[in-house]
């Protein structure tokens, strides 16, 4: 269980005489264990900065974050970050940044070879095991970094945009093959998007935050029946979700 306890965010000002930024004010959230819960808002609302103080990565000025029985502190391994931009080893190969996730849980991920070249397939990386990051487009990039992630296995998934400069065909295989992984190994996701369609046919429940400082505006429980598929997203019931998310994201525009 992941919770969000009246958690507050200010970050300092960055010049002399600068205001200070509230990011996240009064901001609660419970995320229940194998739940998928997506966070939509408009940008700069605080969305990335709820993750990375999930993440550990920043520390809330108010309020905590509770994992379990335990208060967030610092980063930790069974809590595994895909960033919005790929972040590979520009020194390690393709499948090397793959098995790099593993070293986390292992010291020898050479004993992985063939977990590792499975992923490399479900991720449409074949044929570029071997390349270097330099060697590959954005989107494959992005791929490598998903799947270092994910073949670790974690207990949760924080996800900030991750497919978000993915071309529409790409984007859509790397839906299907999460929805698949998230069936099979059931870990907790928090998955931060601002692309509506991809909240409502990925998540369990769909959190809407106001503009900054963020908090929580609305939350709706997506109850359209699983497996789903990309055409889910064409049924009355999908289209009725988005309607109410779209106009509580517009009249939180102003
Ligand atoms: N390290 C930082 N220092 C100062 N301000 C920051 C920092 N990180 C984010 N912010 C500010 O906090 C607000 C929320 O940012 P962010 O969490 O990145 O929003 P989102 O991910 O929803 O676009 C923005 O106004 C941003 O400029
Ligand atoms: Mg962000």
């Amino acid at each position: 269980m992941i919770q969000f306890e009246d958690v507050g965010k200010m970050y300092p000002a960055t010049s002399k005489g600068g205001e200070p930024t509230i990011a996240v004010q009064e901001f609660s959230l419970r995320i229940e264990d194998g739940e998928f819960c997506s966070i939509v808002g408009p940008s700069g609302c605080g969305k990335t900065t709820i993750l990375n103080m999930l993440a550990g990565f920043e520390t809330p000025t108010r309020g905590q974050i509770v994992v379990g029985d335990d208060v967030v502190t610092k980063p930790g391994p069974e809590r595994t970050v895909v960033f919005q931009r790929p972040s590979l080893l520009p020194w390690m190969t393709v499948s090397d940044n793959i098995g790099f996730g593993l070293t986390i849980r292992d010291k020898n991920p050479k004993g992985h070879q063939q977990e590792i070249m499975q992923m490399v397939e479900e991720m449409g990386l074949s044929g570029f095991e071997s390349h270097f990051p330099y060697q590959l487009s954005g989107g494959m990039q992005q791929r490598v970094s998903i799947a270092r992630a994910l073949i670790t296995d974690p207990t949760s998934l924080l996800m900030d945009e991750p497919f978000g400069a993915l071309d529409a065909q790409t984007r859509s295989d790397m839906q299907r093959f999460l929805l698949e992984l998230w069936k099979t190994s059931q870990p907790t996701v928090l998955f931060i998007t601002h692309d509506v369609d991809e909240a409502i046919l990925l998540s369990d429940r769909v959190v809407v935050m106001t503009p900054r400082p963020g908090m929580v505006a609305e939350e709706f429980s997506i109850e359209l029946k699983r497996p789903r598929k990309w055409d889910s997203i064409l049924s009355t019931e999908f289209l009725r979700y988005k309607k109410q998310i779209l106009s509580v994201l517009r009249q939180e525009a102003g």
